[in-house]
Parts: C-alpha cells; structure tokens; sequence
C-alpha cells in the first residue's frame, strides 16, 4: 500500500459549472463594504441594465424566478378557481405557481419540434375559467408568442431558461410587453447563484410586483404601511451586484454556450435514432441554456445514464412530464396518455453536461461515451 488514493481512470466532466470571476468578485467586495447589502443602489441599477438589454420599460428584481412567475401570475389577475393553460414539459415551477394563489394549472401537450407548448392545443384547453396562458422557452427557444397573442387572453411568460432568446420579428424574449419570469439559478445563462426578475411594460405591473416582493409596502417605502399583501421575495445587493457583473459580458457566455452547442451538434451527428435540440427556424433565435438529447426509441435511459457516468460524463433525465409527478397525479388526477407527445419526449429526454467553458476535448469525450454506450 502506498497510501495513495486510486487513481481515477476519468476526470468527472460535471453537468453544469457556473463562470465567475474577478469582476464578481470585485462587485461584491464593493457591496459589503458599502453597508447597503439590501434595497441599496444595486437593485434599480440591475433592474435598468436587464431591461435596457431586453429593450423593454421595466424589470423587476426578485429572489427567484419561481417568485418572478407567482408575481406576474397574480400582477395578470390569476386566483381563486381560475385556470392557466400552460405546458407539461417544464420545470415543475411553472405549473405551482398557478397553483399557488389557488388556480388550476391546464395543460395542453407540446409542438414536437421547439418542445414548446403547442398554440393549437393550448387554444383547445380554454375554457371560460381561463384566465391567462403560461407559455414556457423551453430550453431557451422562443415559444409561439405571436399565435398565443392572437388568443387574446393575458399572457404570462416563463423565460426562466431563456435569457439571450430572439423572436423572429427581432424582440428579445421577455421583450414583448407581457410579465415574463428569468431565473438566475447556478446554472442559468446568468447567475447569482439565487435570483430571478420579471420584465414589463406597463409601469403598473412593475410598481405592483415592487411593492409585493417587499412585504406590500407602499410606494413611498414607508414602514409603517403595508396597502396589500406581501412577500419576501426581495434579491439582495449582494445578488444584483453579481447580475450587473455578469450582464457585463452576457454576449460572449452566451457566444461561448452556442459554440459549446455547434460542437455537439458535430459531434454527435452521426448517432443513429439520436434527436439533437432543433436548429433555429423561422428567424427565431434560442438563447442556448442546456443541451437536451433525446434518445432513441427503445433504449434504457437509466442504464444509459449509469454507464455514462461510470465513462466519467454527469447527465440527468430531464425534464420529467408535471403532470405525472405524483403530487399532480394525486391532486389532479392526471394518469398516463393525457399528453402523448410530451409523455414521450419527456421519457426520452438526457441532459448533457452544458456550460461555457466545455473545452473540444470534453465535448469530443462526452459524444465518444455517448456512442460507445448506445453501441453496446
Ligand atoms: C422553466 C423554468 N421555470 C421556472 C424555474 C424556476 O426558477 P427558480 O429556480 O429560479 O425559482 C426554472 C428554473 O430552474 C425553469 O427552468
């Protein structure tokens, strides 16, 4: 015994590496000497800079983008028995949020193509409860936003996964006018580390969703009244000053993460029954967040998930369908078949490690696992 650890035959190549750096670094330090970790300059700085970059009137910072979606629900008039016609194929948040100020989540299957919730099928679910439609940029491509409008109900926008996205009449995703929800989660194109915002045109929404994430307080921040009812969902200075850094050099993480994508896309174009994310069509742009491979008929994903593990290489299923989670199963009764599309696409559906700093020889690594285990 030489005491040695064994040695690892692959080093782990994890499935998603938030970049931060000294500007960071610098930010925060200049916070906490600042004494205003909360409510200080940062915040409305933040918020100007995010909606300035989307080219749209207003931004609200809060602490996540699951507040963002429950704020913006509430700002459309989302409660107490209504309905919001939303996609399955989400993270799970997108649909709770409904759920939380007691509306029904609907849900309508998805566009096999985008994975993005499907305009005709959503248009079927409405019903005379509905009163918004939740369209979700899954994977960081632009729902559908012109055929929803044309629905003509209120429309609450989850770009939680879409920062950088383009609609094909050049508006930004989250640029439109309607609340849309970002979240700034580690993994996310922006991070810091917690944190989410919503942007708006209409002033009145951005002064509703400020005074509800601070307790209901009123506009003039007086203490002592508290005109409706609030939430903490504040973001702190410390997380502004780290979005305000990582706004700084948004272009080139995003550049870097549709680089990372194209060399996938090589890399693994020749995969027999392997559907890769679809390209950009129609003049819209995704705004890349994960790289999501579905594998192909017939094969086990979890034994394909431990063998690309055992090959050092993190993946995860992802997503899995809302409506079949059991607390939806068990609340709203939802049982397989509902939403067939959906179902398969979610049953098929491996995340691969994704981020901006993946180097060639990873991505060369990843795809030769990825081979070798579906050859086996
Ligand atoms: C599609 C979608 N909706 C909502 C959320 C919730 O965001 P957060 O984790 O910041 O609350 C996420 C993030 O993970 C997401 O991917």
């Amino acid at each position: 015994m030489t005491g040695r650890p064994p040695a690892r035959l692959h080093e782990q190549i994890p499935l998603a590496q938030p970049l931060l750096g000294d500007a960071e670094e610098r930010a925060v330090r200049d916070v906490l000497r600042s004494g205003q970790l909360s409510l200080g300059p940062r915040l409305p700085a933040f918020e100007r800079a995010f909606s300035a970059r989307l080219g749209i009137g207003h931004a609200s910072a809060v602490s996540s983008g699951t507040a963002g979606l429950h704020l913006a629900l509430r700002a459309a008039g989302v409660s107490d028995g209504d309905e919001v016609v939303t996609s399955p194929f989400s993270f799970v948040a997108s649909a709770n949020a409904a759920i939380y100020e007691r509306a029904r989540p609907v849900f309508a299957d998805i566009d096999p193509r985008t994975l993005n919730l499907d305009p005709q099928a959503a248009a079927a679910a409405i019903t005379d409860r509905t009163t918004a439609i939740l369209p979700v940029h899954i994977f960081g491509y632009p729902a559908d936003l012109p055929a929803f409008e044309a629905l003509g109900l209120p429309i609450v926008e989850d770009a939680c996964e879409a920062l950088g996205a383009v609609h094909a009449d050049g508006t930004a995703v989250g640029g439109r006018g309607h609340p849309a929800a970002f979240g700034f989660y580690a993994n996310k194109q922006l991070t810091t580390g917690e944190g989410g915002i919503v942007t708006t045109a209409d002033a009145g929404v951005k002064a509703r969703i400020d005074s509800e994430r601070n307790q209901g307080r009123a506009p003039d921040m007086g203490w002592l009244d508290h005109d409706r009812l609030g939430f903490n969902y504040r973001l702190s200075d410390i997380a502004c000053a780290i979005g305000l850094a990582q706004l700084e050099r948004l272009d080139d993480m995003l550049a870097d993460r549709a680089r990372v994508a194209a060399s996938y896309r090589e890399a693994l174009a020749d995969i027999e029954g392997l559907e890769l994310p679809c390209e950009d069509a129609g003049g819209d742009r995704r705004g890349w967040f994960v790289f999501v491979v579905q594998l192909p008929r017939g094969c086990d994903r979890d034994a394909t998930i431990g063998a690309l593990r055992e090959q050092g290489v993190q993946s995860k299923p992802y997503l899995p369908a809302i409506h079949l989670m059991s607390f939806y199963r068990e609340t709203f009764g939802h049982r397989e078949g509902e939403f067939p599309i959906c179902e398969d696409v979610a049953a098929r559906s491996v995340a691969l490690p994704f981020f901006p700093e993946l180097t060639a020889g990873q991505i060369e690594r990843v795809a030769a696992a990825l081979r070798a285990v579906l050859h086996r």
